[in-house]
């Protein structure tokens, strides 16, 4: 039976000049999105500390991934998936919010980096959580058409998956991540003060 163990991961210390002006343009974007309603269609959209997320790419990166392919499930403006790519990942994202997946690509186009954004729902099709995983008046993944076919791959493609679940999500993602991905693959999650967790499928 699959389960996910803890990875002791100490986040790199700096990002480098490419990333760190990257990531000032996005916080840009996001201010001017966020001005313009953007909570008016997400009401409890939050970005991640994405300073911390990718100097935690970096440290996975000096382990030797670098070359491997990381997903992030739920996007946004990009900015961790953007992150991945600069920092030597192959990367993706899938984002539901139309309006998310058209920002992130001008971003990302913006910036010269390679990496796709593909739209719909990182929820896999079939996929049901038990009915111990959250609680399903109060989760924030929404429901829409699985993205995989867009990208081509399916979870156990990725040696990696990026998510920033909303409070009370969590264990939707831990269960979708030990039921789909590649056994060894590792799931990094932000959790607000709570940092940032690295788990491996085993
Ligand atoms: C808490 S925000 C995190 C954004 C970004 N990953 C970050 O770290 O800043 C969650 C994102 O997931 C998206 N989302 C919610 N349900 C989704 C689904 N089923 N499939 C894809 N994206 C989804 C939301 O639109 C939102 O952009």
């Amino acid at each position: 039976m699959s389960r996910l163990i803890e990875v002791d991961v100490t986040p790199g210390t700096e990002l480098p000049e490419r990333a760190a002006a990257f990531l000032a343009d996005a916080d840009r974007q996001l201010d001017a999105l966020l001005a313009g309603g953007l909570r008016e269609t997400l009401p409890c959209f939050a970005p991640s500390d994405h300073a911390l997320v990718g100097r935690t790419f970096a440290a996975l990166v000096d382990q030797g991934l670098r070359g491997e392919h990381l997903l992030e499930w739920g996007s946004a403006l990009g900015e961790a998936t953007g992150l991945a790519s600069l920092l030597g990942f192959r990367a993706s994202g899938i984002e539901l919010e139309p309006s998310l997946v058209a920002a992130s690509r001008r971003l990302l186009s913006d910036h010269g980096i390679d990496a796709e954004i593909a739209e719909g729902s990182f929820v896999p099709d079939g996929y049901e959580a038990p009915s111990d995983v959250g609680d399903p008046d109060t989760l924030n993944v929404r429901d829409g058409v699985a993205a995989y076919d867009e990208l081509g791959r399916d979870i156990d493609d990725f040696a990696v998956v990026f998510s920033y679940p909303w409070p009370g999500d969590e264990e939707l993602h831990f269960d979708l991540f030990a039921e789909h991905a590649a056994t060894g693959a590792l799931l990094v999650t932000y959790h607000g003060m709570d940092g940032v967790r690295v788990q491996r499928r085993v």
